[in-house]
């Protein structure tokens, strides 16, 4: 499935949506917001910065404007929210509820949002207190987003879990920075943002694996999969699914090309149903 932020409609044009295990919409939040001051986005040699801000048209606009062109499909739609408050995502996740959305994925671990990138998902207190509220106003399928800006990620992963999440997605962006040094500025107008792509990769696998460690409920790997082998990995550190977004802005039909390619490598290495992978790295 895509990940939140890296995918969109127009995606249609590149690859079948039915083929998809979700659609992963962009984040939306109660609150209109115009996103932050630009540039938004700098490459680096190593992955992909980006500092968006969760632009939001609110609630009521997303509801009507947004959502029914991805619950045209048949692929289940999970709509991910973000929020300032604990309460004010609770509110916004009761009323995100509804009967055409499949799953709520909460983005408590945003990097662009808080001075020094701070998010609810990187303490175990704040993860619970946000995800606790959340659980008790929704009966949907919900998922907390998790992110590798957190010291102990398996104290943060099992407080998500004891709080009521259903499944947990490892994870979000890594918080970084980038100068250019002719003009000696930032580049990025909010001076940090989230890195992504092939560079966060193994630090999302560890942390894949340091929560399959941790908890029961099913883990979603994010973080820099660009490849069938990519995808095979996570699930073998411990991951039942996974979510790719920059390598979707390299190549569109990358998507396609991973579920493509996970068909004949399962063939190649013997593996008759995907599951069997399932946190079966070898250890000894
Ligand atoms: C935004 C950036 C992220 O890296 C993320 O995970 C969610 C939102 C943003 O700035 O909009």
């Amino acid at each position: 499935m895509p990940a939140s932020g890296c995918f969109a409609i127009e995606y249609a044009e590149a690859l079948d949506l039915n083929n998809l295990g979700a659609l992963v919409i962009k984040s939306v939040s109660p609150k209109c917001r115009a996103g932050n001051p630009t540039p938004r986005v700098a490459e680096t040699y190593s992955g992909m910065l980006n500092s968006i801000g969760i632009p939001s048209k609110g609630l009521a606009y997303y509801r009507e404007s947004v959502l029914p062109a991805y619950t045209r499909y048949d692929t289940p739609v999970v709509v991910s929210i973000s929020a300032d408050t604990v309460d004010e995502f609770a509110d916004a996740v009761a009323e995100m509820s509804l009967p055409e959305v499949a799953v709520i994925e909460a983005n408590i671990s945003c990097p662009n949002l808080e001075a020094d990138g701070m998010a609810f998902a990187m303490t175990p207190e704040t993860t619970y207190k946000v995800v606790g509220a959340i659980r008790r106003r929704t009966s949907h399928p919900f998922w907390a987003k998790l992110t590798p800006n957190a010291s102990h990620i398996a104290a943060v992963a099992k407080a998500a879990e004891e709080a009521g999440a259903d499944a947990l997605v490892m994870g979000n962006t890594v918080l970084g920075m980038s100068i250019d040094v002719r003009t000696r500025k930032p580049k990025l107008g909010n001076v940090m943002g989230g890195l992504s792509g092939p560079a966060i990769k193994p630090i999302a696998l560890r942390m894949v694996h340091q929560c399959y460690r941790s908890v029961r409920i099913p883990i979603i790997g994010c973080g820099g999969i660009s490849s069938a082998e990519d995808a095979v990995e996570f699930m073998l550190a411990g991951a039942s699914a996974v979510q790719v977004g920059t390598a979707s802005f390299i190549d569109p039909g990358a998507m396609q090309k991973i579920i493509d390619g996970l068909e004949s490598l399962c063939q190649e290495i013997g593996v008759e149903n995907i599951r069997e992978l399932i946190g079966q790295v070898k250890l000894d």
